[in-house]
C-alpha cells in the first residue's frame, strides 16, 4: 500500500515486533530506554518520534515526560499507525499517534523540543533523506535535540548481522552527517548505541 508519497512504510506490525522481540533476546524495553536516555528527555518536554511503528519507543517516552509533557508518534503506515493507537491507548501522559510522511510532515515549524527517528530514514530512498532531516529539524524549537538512530560504517565491518542485510547493509547513517550540520544544527555528537550494531547521531538546532 502506498500513500500519494510513494512510501510504503512497514505495513506488518505484529511480525515487526516479533522481530524487535527476537533480536532484542527479549530486551526490548533495555534497548529503548538506551535511545530515549540519550534525547534527554524529562517532564514537560513535547517530543516528536517520526516513523513510530508500533508505538513502543512513543508509549515509553510518554511515561518519561510527565508531568507536562506529550508524545505524537508519526508513520506513514496505516497498519503501524493503528498498532501503535491500540499500544498507547492505556499509556500514561498525553500520546497521540498520527499517520503521515516523513517528508511532509503535518506539524507547524518549531512545535517540538525533541524529534527522534528510529531505525527510519535507511527505509527512505537516498533522494528523500535530506528532506526528511529538514522536515525534522523545521518542527524543532531553537535549541530542540534532534536524535537519529540507524546503521552506520562499513557494512563489512559490522557486527550485528541486521546491520549487514540487505538495505541495512547498504546505509550508512555517517553519511548524513554533513547534510545534518548544513541544516543548522549544532553540537552534533555521533556514536554506537550499543544495541542491534546500531548508531546514534545527536543536535540541537541552532537558536536564531
Ligand atoms: C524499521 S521501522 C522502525 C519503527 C520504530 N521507529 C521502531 O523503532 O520500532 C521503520 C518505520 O518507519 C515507517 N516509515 C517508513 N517510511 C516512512 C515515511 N516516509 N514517513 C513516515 N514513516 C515511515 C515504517 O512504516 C516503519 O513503521
Amino acid at each position: 500500500m502506498h500513500n500519494t508519497s510513494g512510501h510504503a512504510g512497514i505495513g506488518f506490525p505484529r511480525i515487526y515486533d516479533a522481530l524487535v522481540f527476537a533480536l532484542t533476546r527479549g530486551q526490548e524495553t533495555a534497548y529503548r530506554r538506551a535511545i530515549i536516555d540519550i534525547t534527554g528527555i524529562g517532564a514537560g518536554a513535547h517530543v516528536l518520534d517520526i516513523g513510530c511503528g508500533t508505538g513502543t519507543q512513543a508509549a515509553l517516552m510518554a511515561d518519561r515526560v510527565q508531568p507536562g509533557g506529550s508524545v505524537t508518534g508519526l508513520d506513514v503506515n496505516p497498519n503501524m499507525v493503528a498498532a501503535a493507537r491500540r499500544k498507547t491507548c492505556r499509556a500514561t501522559g498525553s500520546i497521540t499517534i498520527v499517520q503521515g510522511d516523513c517528508t511532509a510532515l503535518p506539524f507547524a515549524d518549531r512545535r517540538f523540543d525533541v524529534v527522534t527517528v528510529t531505525t527510519v530514514l535507511h527505509m527512505l530512498p537516498e533522494a528523500d533523506q535530506p528532506t526528511g532531516l529538514t522536515e525534522a529539524k523545521r518542527v524543532l524549537e531553537p535549541g530542540g535535540r534532534l536524535l537519529l538512530i540507524d546503521y552506520a560504517g562499513d557494512a563489512a565491518g559490522r557486527r550485528h548481522l541486521s546491520a549487514r542485510h540487505g538495505r541495512h547493509g547498504r546505509f550508512d547513517l555517517h553519511r548524513l552527517r554533513v547534510s545534518v550540520a548544513a541544516m543548522g544544527m549544532s553540537g552534533i555528537e555521533a556514536g554506537e548505541l550499543g544495541w542491534l550494531g546500531l548508531s546514534y547521531i545527536a543536535a540541537h538546532r541552532q537558536r536564531d
